[in-house]
């Protein structure tokens, strides 16, 4: 994608300040999946490096990885694994706890969500400190997977979370970042 485009996609993103914490600079992408040209945008350029990579599923981080993800599990013809927040998948499960930016938690898959050996890319709309998609890299890892690869839009490089899934033996992708 040129420059420009990307400057558009980024453009698209709003900015809250002091949210939901004093000092945090919220990205929120609800701005970008509203305008119609820069969400499949988005998604065409999240997709792009993994087609032809057999990729046979998307695990979605919640809640805004659930959005990207189902439209690019739709593009790559792939399966879609939902990782959700603790206590909200209604069967057998494995966690994992983490802790992010501006808190801790925790995130769950269904046990039976991958098999092993199972190709899977994992999606999310942001990467901050990382804390999030390595529980989900370890998560799925443990059932198994192979996690190919991360894609995310953005990334806040300051926080170091790119490099921290990469250490994993991840490769990652972004689009935009904010420094
Ligand atoms: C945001 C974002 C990522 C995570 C990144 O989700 O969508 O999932 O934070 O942060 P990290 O790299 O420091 O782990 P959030 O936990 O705010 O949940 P939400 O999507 O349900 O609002
Ligand atoms: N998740 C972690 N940090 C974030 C930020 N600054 N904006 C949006 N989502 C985030």
């Amino acid at each position: 994608m040129d420059r420009s485009a990307l400057d558009d996609l980024k453009n698209a993103i709003r900015t809250i300040p002091d949210y939901p914490a004093p000092g945090i600079q919220f990205r929120d992408i609800t701005t970008l999946l509203g305008d119609a040209r820069a969400f499949r945008r988005a998604v065409d350029e999240l997709v792009q490096p993994f087609a032809g990579l057999k990729i046979a599923k998307i695990a979605g981080i919640e809640a805004r990885g659930f959005i990207l993800g189902g439209a690019v599990a739709h593009q790559l013809s792939a399966g879609f694994v939902p990782v959700r927040k603790k206590g909200k998948l209604p069967h057998e499960t494995v966690g994992m706890p983490y802790s992010l930016e501006y808190g801790d938690d925790e995130i769950e898959v269904h046990r039976d969500a991958v098999s092993r050996g199972e190709r899977v890319l994992l999606v999310d709309d942001l990467v901050a400190t990382g804390g999030t998609a390595e529980a989900a890299v370890k998560l799925l890892s443990s059932l198994g997977a192979e996690v190919v690869a991360a894609c995310f839009i953005i990334d806040l490089p300051d926080l170091g979370g790119a490099d921290r899934v990469r250490r994993l033996g991840v490769p990652v992708r972004t689009l935009v970042s904010f420094a």
